[in-house]
C-alpha cells in the first residue's frame, strides 16, 4: 500500500479543515489523535496554529456503530469479496520478485551488473533519491499496515481461512516484494548511506501510524483506497523521472512496483464502492468522518534520529520535484467522491447522511482552492536547502 507520497490526507471529526504546506494533507480536526512520539509535538503544534479554518458540523459514525453495524456489513461481504476482491491478487508463479530487476548475486556477470548499476545511479541528482528513500522507507513499515488492515477487517487468526483473511495475507505478500526491491537496489546503488536509512525504518516502525479508523472498516477501506491511489502516483512518477533521467532499470523497478500499487488501488476502490451500494449512509458519513479527520501519511513519524522534521523536508522535495504533490491530493479527492458517486446517493440517507454528503461533494472545490493558495504561497518563498542524512548529510533544494 501505502507508500510515501509527499503527502498526508486525514480526517478529523466535527471540526476544521485546512490544507497542510509541507505535506499536500486535507486536514481537519477536533478530536485528539494518538499522541505522536515526542519530538514530533512541537512541530504538529506548530502546524496545526498555522491551519485556515472552514467551519464544519461533522457527523461520523459512532463508536459502538463502527464496531457492530459495520462489521456486519462487512461478515455480509465475504461471498462478495471471494469472488470480486480475491481474483485482484496475482498468483505467485505470474508475479514478479525482486530478484527479476535486480543483478542476479550467483551470476558470473554479477559484479558487471553492479558496476553498471552503480554507474547509471551516479548520473541521478540527490532529491531523487531523497524521493526513492522516502518511499522505500514508507514501504519497509508493512509490518504497521497489515496489523492495520487486520484490525479493521477483524483477522486476528493466521490460520483463519475466509475471503478477507486470504486477502490480507495476499496483499501483505504482494506489498512485502515493494520494500524489498527498492530497499536491495539502494544498498546496490552506492547513493544512499544504508545505515541512516535503516535506522529511519526502525524508527518508523516502532512509531506506528495514525490511522483514525478505530477498527471501522469503512473508515479503514477509505483510508486505504486513498493510499493506494497515492502510492501508485509516486511510485509511477519516480519511475518517469528515473527515464528521463535516462536509467530505463530504475525505471522498470519504480514501474514494477508502481503497477501493483495501481491493481490494489482498484481493490480498496471496489470495496468501498460496494459499501457505498450496500450501506450509503453509513460509508459516505464515514468518507465525511476521514475527510474531516485527515488522511496522514503511514509515514509521517518517519524520523532518521537527526531531522525531527523529516517527513515535511521529505514532502518538501516530493513536491518540489513534482513526485507527489498538493494538486495530487486534490485530485484524488476529486476522483474518490465522483467514483463512489456521493452525489447520487439517493434520497434514503438520514438527516446525518445527507449533511456529510453536503460536505463531501463541496470538498473538491475546497480543496483545490487551498491547493492554488498553497501553490501561490509557495512560489513566493525563496528555495531553501536542507541536510538529509540518507544522502551523507548531502543539502537538497526544496521550499517550505
Ligand atoms: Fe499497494
Ligand atoms: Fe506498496
Amino acid at each position: 500500500m501505502v507508500s510515501g507520497l509527499a503527502a498526508c490526507y486525514v480526517v478529523n471529526n466535527g471540526g476544521t479543515a485546512a490544507w497542510s504546506s509541507s505535506s499536500s494533507s486535507w486536514k481537519t480536526s477536533t478530536t485528539a489523535p494518538r499522541a505522536p512520539p515526542p519530538r514530533l509535538v512541537a512541530f504538529r503544534r506548530r502546524r496545526m496554529t498555522t491551519m485556515n479554518m472552514i467551519a464544519t458540523g461533522a457527523t461520523c459514525i459512532s463508536r459502538r456503530e463502527s464496531s457492530s453495524t459495520t462489521a456486519e456489513v462487512l461478515r455480509s461481504l465475504d461471498g462478495w469479496a471471494e469472488s470480486n476482491l480475491l481474483p485482484l491478487l496475482k498468483p505467485v508463479e505470474s508475479s514478479w520478485q525482486p530478484h527479476d530487476l535486480l543483478p542476479d548475486s550467483a551470476s558470473p556477470g554479477f559484479r558487471d551488473a553492479v558496476d553498471e548499476l552503480r554507474a547509471r545511479a551516479r548520473e541521478i541528482p540527490d532529491d531523487y533519491y531523497v524521493c526513492l528513500v522516502g518511499n522505500m522507507v514508507t514501504e519497509e513499515a508493512l509490518p504497521t499496515y497489515h496489523a492495520a488492515l487486520n484490525s479493521f477487517v477483524g483477522y486476528d487468526c493466521p490460520s483463519r481461512g475466509d475471503a478477507w483473511a486470504r486477502w490480507s495475507r495476499g496483499w501483505t505478500a504482494e506489498e512485502n516484494r515493494h520494500g524489498d526491491l527498492l530497499n536491495r537496489y539502494l544498498y546496490l546503488s552506492g547513493r544512499v548511506d544504508v545505515r541512516r536509512v535503516e535506522q529511519t525504518i526502525h524508527h518508523l516502525i516502532g512509531s506506528g501510524m495514525r490511522l483514525a479508523a478505530d477498527k471501522c472498516p469503512f473508515r479503514g477501506f477509505i483510508y486505504t483506497a486513498f493510499q493506494e491511489r497515492a502510492t501508485a502516483i509516486s511510485h509511477g512518477n519516480t519511475a518517469r523521472r528515473a527515464g528521463a533521467l535516462g536509467d530505463a532499470c530504475l525505471a522498470r523497478i519504480c514501474g514494477a512496483i508502481a503497477g501493483d500499487e495501481k491493481r490494489h488501488e482498484a481493490a480498496y476502490t471496489r470495496v468501498v464502492a460496494e459499501l457505498f451500494a450496500r450501506a450509503p449512509d453509513a460509508a459516505v458519513r464515514a468518507l465525511e468522518y476521514m475527510m474531516r479527520e485527515r488522511i496522514l501519511m503511514p509515514a509521517y513519524y518517519m524520523f532518521d534520529g537527526r531531522d525531527p522534521d523529516l517527513f515535511r523536508h521529505y514532502a518538501a522535495v516530493a513536491q518540489r520535484l513534482g513526485v507527489y504533490t498538493t494538486a495530487d491530493y486534490a485530485d484524488l479527492v476529486r476522483f474518490f467522491v465522483h467514483r463512489w458517486g456521493v452525489a447520487d446517493l439517493g434520497p434514503g440517507l438520514t438527516a446525518e447522511g445527507r449533511r456529510a454528503q453536503d460536505y463531501v461533494c463541496r470538498l473538491p472545490e475546497r480543496v483545490s482552492k487551498m491547493e492554488q493558495r498553497e501553490d501561490a504561497r509557495r512560489r513566493r518563498q525563496e528555495p531553501c536547502r536542507v541536510p538529509f542524512s540518507w544522502v551523507f548529510g548531502r543539502q537538497v533544494e526544496l521550499q517550505l
